[in-house]
């Protein structure tokens, strides 16, 4: 009887042990854990996304391979996002497929030879915010989250895409003038680069047959500024970005769209990139538009000065003007 209670106590006691060794087990692995989690380096790659991953519009945010960092992590945890990751030692052949694309493509670069319409324009402050745009795109590109919207634009509308880099240049330029702190400038040109995104959403054959007949008509044309803000606002990005997708159709005494808003209702950025916006449409081909020179385009804008555009930003415009001297 005391040998089969002793063996009992023995095999108990083995069991225990076992237990012991798995929880302590757990217990390492938790802290191994823990220590991965709480790295010093939240850009360090982890790990890759096992699958495409979407936000809650069915946008492609990082492709399936996309090394993932605990700063990503974090960010697609806090929007809600579903994800798997394959951890760093298992990512096997995965590459690094969505953040590599872009860095070379010359699509995120200013180009090198700048469009005729910008001659007119002190040559030294195009040139300054064109470096100051290029280094911005590069930046993009290194956030997914960011470079998203951008790579969007580029897949998207060949017009849209080269009229957002357009429209950027030069909301930077005048806003040189104007000395923004650096955090604004990158505020306004983000809201430059992205005030038309909401055209992604609409039907292409609205914008082929809609952009200049029904501008400033038509209500699902117009409607490309509500969503495009609801796109931005939703990526978590300010107002200061979001209202200028909103509200650059705007008019400065209350006639635009979509609000009606007018003078100082209308956010600071939105009035630069209205002007910004107006000069490259105005100087762009498109269907049924006819084309005005740089001089006429500008002439439009100036005697808009007051009306349809903010005063402030149509001085700094014409301050940026390089008047051609006629022939005497
Ligand atoms: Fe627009």
């Amino acid at each position: 009887m005391g040998k089969i209670i002793r063996a009992t106590q023995w095999r108990f006691r083995l069991v225990s042990f076992k237990l012991m060794k798995i929880a302590l087990g757990c217990l390492l692995f938790t802290r191994k854990e823990r220590c991965t989690l709480n790295h010093k380096n939240p850009i360090e790659v982890i790990g890759y996304s096992a699958h495409n991953i979407f936000d809650k519009f069915g946008r492609l945010l990082l492709a399936k391979g996309a090394p993932l960092n605990r700063l990503l992590i974090q960010r697609l945890e806090r929007r809600k996002i579903f994800f798997q990751m394959v951890p760093q030692k298992g990512a096997g052949n995965h590459a690094a497929t969505h953040l590599s694309l872009g860095i070379q493509d010359t699509r995120f670069q200013v180009p090198g030879q700048l469009d005729k319409k910008f001659e007119r324009f002190d040559t030294e402050a195009v040139a300054l915010a064109s470096k100051y745009l290029n280094l911005l795109l590069a930046d993009l590109m290194e956030d997914p989250f960011l470079s998203n919207n951008l790579k969007i634009l580029a897949h998207g509308r060949r017009a849209t895409y080269s009229h957002s880099i357009n429209v950027a240049l030069l909301s930077i330029t005048i806003a040189q003038k104007l000395s923004l702190a650096n955090a604004k400038l990158r505020e306004l040109a983000l809201g430059a680069l992205y005030h038309d995104l909401g055209k992604m959403l609409l039907p292409k054959s609205v914008l082929d047959e809609n952009e200049t007949l029904c501008e400033g008509q038509c209500e699902l044309y117009q409607q490309h500024t509500q969503l495009g803000s609801e796109l931005l606002a939703a990526d978590k990005l300010p107002k200061s970005i979001y209202l200028v997708a909103l509200q650059h159709h705007e008019k400065y005494d209350g006639n635009g769209y979509l609000y009606g808003l007018a003078g100082d209702k209308i956010h600071f950025n939105a009035a630069i990139v209205a002007v910004a916006d107006a000069f490259d449409h105005f100087t762009t081909a498109a269907l049924q538009n006819p084309v005005l020179a740089v001089d006429e385009a500008l002439h439009k804008i100036f005697t808009s000065k007051g009306i349809d555009y903010h005063p402030l930003v149509v001085e700094q415009l014409e301050k940026l003007f390089i008047k051609l001297s006629l022939p005497s």
